[in-house]
């Protein structure tokens, strides 16, 4: 499973997937063992083969592709929350996405009758552009079901059990990968757990967040044919992990196939500290123009992201005003920058216009 994807029909007029997006569908980089990603979910495997042996079960291939209602209806995502929208989530079809996060496979894992799981995966999200941005990404989820045995003996009520044993395992995690840090944990929401937590931890001069979590709501459970147990899930992002553990700056590296960024990993080096290589200049353009009601900035960053690739480093609203006849205006700075060579004017100049040209055609904006 997970590697061929010829198969996927794309015509539909729903389709909203661009080739640069499909094209890294079947990639995987979470399981190359030489890639940071690779090595980080090893070294989270690691944590919970040493305290719960031969409990969890992995699963790091099951297919991106997935359905609406594994994606948003299973894990109770409300019918108007915005991660639906076509402006956030990558559609195949109408009732087909790539799933934006490993929860998609909660339910469905649980129905086919596994109550200790690890899942990772890449997910996609429609997005802004940046050094920590980009539209698809790595996560790992998971999940521990305990039934009225395990809760009895506590004296404690299930829900409040399940919490205490989630904190205790996740605070476990955060000092297997980082040390003896300070630890907080914030009140969080998501839709399929209740109550929802953030975990962050104090980490060079600042907090930062680490993961999301939370006691699995019994609906879910209940669709999934385990009602009379109660259940915690986690979902972490990788790239944001491994960002801060590997000192690697920008997003873009993690799919750089140059060696000066491979050769510096290799199998169970966890938090070996990248070392830059010489950066090349970015080279700025600006652009601007009016808007209409249904520009948004990601499908800006996709029409862009579609002509340069990971050429783009960054796209950044830097001036914006409306007008007296109503008419509001945006100038956006377009970052150009390789990682593995320098651009010439003229590939920059041939870009930028083919972007004007597209932003415009495509986005119905005026530019100025
Ligand atoms: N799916 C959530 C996200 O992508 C993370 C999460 C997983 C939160 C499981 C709670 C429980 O942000």
């Amino acid at each position: 499973m997970g590697t061929n994807f010829s198969d996927v029909v794309r015509d539909d007029p729903t389709n909203n997937v661009p080739d640069t997006i499909f094209s890294k569908l079947g990639l995987q980089l979470h399981r190359r063992n030489n890639h940071p990603l690779g090595i980080l979910k090893n070294g989270i495997y690691e944590y919970f083969d040493t305290n719960f042996p031969n409990m969890f079960h992995k699963f790091d291939d099951l297919c991106p592709v997935v359905s609406v209602k594994q994606n948003f209806d299973d894990v109770l995502v409300p019918a108007d929350h915005v991660s639906r929208s076509y402006n956030d989530t990558y559609y195949v079809d109408s009732q087909t996405v790539l799933r934006c996060h490993t929860s998609a496979h909660q339910a469905e894992l649980l129905r086919r009758g596994h109550t200790h799981f690890l899942v990772t995966g890449d997910v996609y999200r429609r997005d802004s552009i940046d050094s920590t941005h980009y539209p698809v990404f790595h996560q790992m989820e998971g999940v521990r079901v305990f039934t009225p045995d395990n809760w009895e003996a506590s004296g404690l009520d299930p829900t409040s059990y399940a919490a205490e044993d989630l904190k205790k395992s996740l605070e476990g995690l955060a000092r297997h990968l980082f040390g003896a840090v300070e630890m907080r944990w914030i009140d969080a929401y998501f839709p399929f757990t209740n109550p929802s937590y953030e975990l962050e931890i104090y980490f060079q001069g600042k907090w930062m967040e680490v993961l999301g979590c939370g006691v699995m709501e019994q609906e879910i459970l209940k669709i999934s044919g385990r009602s009379n147990s109660v259940a915690w899930a986690f979902g972490l992002g990788l790239e944001r992990l491994a960002m801060v553990l590997f000192d690697i700056p920008d997003i873009r590296l993690f799919w750089s196939t140059d060696e000066r960024f491979t050769s510096q990993f290799s199998e169970g080096q966890m938090g070996v500290k990248f070392k830059p290589f010489s950066k090349y200049p970015p080279c700025y353009k600006d652009m601007s123009f009016w808007i209409n009601d249904s520009f948004t900035e990601n499908n800006l960053c996709e029409v862009i992201r579609g002509i340069a690739g990971d050429l783009i480093e960054e796209v950044s609203l830097i001036d914006n005003f409306t007008n007296k006849k109503g008419m509001t205006s945006h100038c956006y700075r377009i970052a150009y920058r390789s990682m593995e060579r320098s651009l010439t004017d003229e590939e920059i100049n041939d870009l930028q216009w083919q972007v004007r040209e597209q932003v415009q055609n495509k986005l119905n904006v005026v530019l100025r």
